[in-house]
């Protein structure tokens, strides 16, 4: 652990809040996203779905029925219908549905937007007004009803925050991520110095090499991967890749991705991960 700590400070990776701080708040929401900030996170993650009036909200899932007291996929509701549900309350109780007595999270119930459906734009402006550089890391999710459409929403909200086009992929603050090489090939096409991370799960021999999709400059492969093929993320560094890894919570498992080189670490206990790292 000592060495790990000893080259974290020479190389630390970025610590990404997966969800937000989605292990004490409930994922995707605002109470996630301010704990994350709060905690000293370094960047944020995101999942985006488009709703069937074309606002992009943060919702992992194709429907809302985990996350929230409502019924239904994400992308057959309207914005109004996701505003009156709460996406908080879910994580204060236990798997049969009762109340736990104590919520391990801060939660006030007059703070209702810390709890409502998140939409990207509030997320935007949350991590614009955090006082210091904070980073959001966007994931596209697909297959979806409307592909192509989330895309071209996205590069239409970031232009709007002026985000869209930066001068040069390291000084972005925001970069998005998929399990879909097509809808990064879209983002790139309208907006080649916006950095994108294609996510994997697994290594097919398609990708053994360490090659990404064309015009991919960072790999997310999933922590199963760093796990049992380290061989192949020291390939992705050596091919000039960086290496974002997912979900680390583990402590062993951030000394793994210290040793690798790994650029950033996404958790769901970014606190835990920075204190590990000796941050
Ligand atoms: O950060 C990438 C990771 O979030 C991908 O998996 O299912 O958690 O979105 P998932
Ligand atoms: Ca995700």
């Amino acid at each position: 652990h000592h060495d790990a700590v000893t080259h974290a400070r020479q190389h630390p990776p970025q610590v990404v809040a997966h969800r937000g701080a989605s292990e004490d708040a409930p994922e995707h929401t605002l109470a996630a996203y301010r704990k994350a900030i709060e905690d000293g996170a370094d960047a944020l993650e995101c999942d985006v779905r488009l709703t069937a009036d074309g606002h992009l909200v943060c919702v992992h899932d194709r429907r809302v029925n985990r996350t929230s007291n409502g019924r239904g996929a994400v992308s057959t509701l309207e914005l109004s219908d996701l505003a009156a549900l709460d996406f908080g309350s879910w994580k204060t109780r236990d798997s049969f549905g009762v109340r736990t007595e104590e919520p391990d999270w801060e939660h006030r119930p007059e703070d209702r937007e810390a709890t409502s459906v998140l939409t990207l734009e509030r997320l935007l402006e949350l991590v614009l007004d955090a006082g210091r550089r904070v980073e959001l890391a966007i994931e596209t999710k697909h297959p979806t009803r409307w592909a192509g459409q989330v895309e071209e929403r996205l590069l239409l909200l970031l232009k709007r925050f002026g985000l869209d086009a930066p001068a040069e992929a390291g000084e972005s603050p925001v970069r998005v991520m998929s399990f879909s090489a097509r809808s990064l090939h879209r983002v790139r096409a309208a907006s080649p110095t916006l950095p994108t991370v294609y996510l994997t799960q697994f290594v097919s021999p398609r990708l053994r090499d360490g090659r990404l999709p064309a015009g991919v400059r960072i790999a997310g492969p999933s922590l199963r991967i760093a796990r049992s093929h380290p061989a192949y993320i020291e390939r992705l560094k050596e091919a000039g890749h960086q290496v974002h890894v997912w979900t680390v919570d583990d402590p062993r498992d951030v000394d793994l991705c210290v040793g690798l080189g790994v650029d950033a670490i996404i958790t769901n206990r970014p606190r835990a991960v920075l204190e590990r790292l000796g941050r």
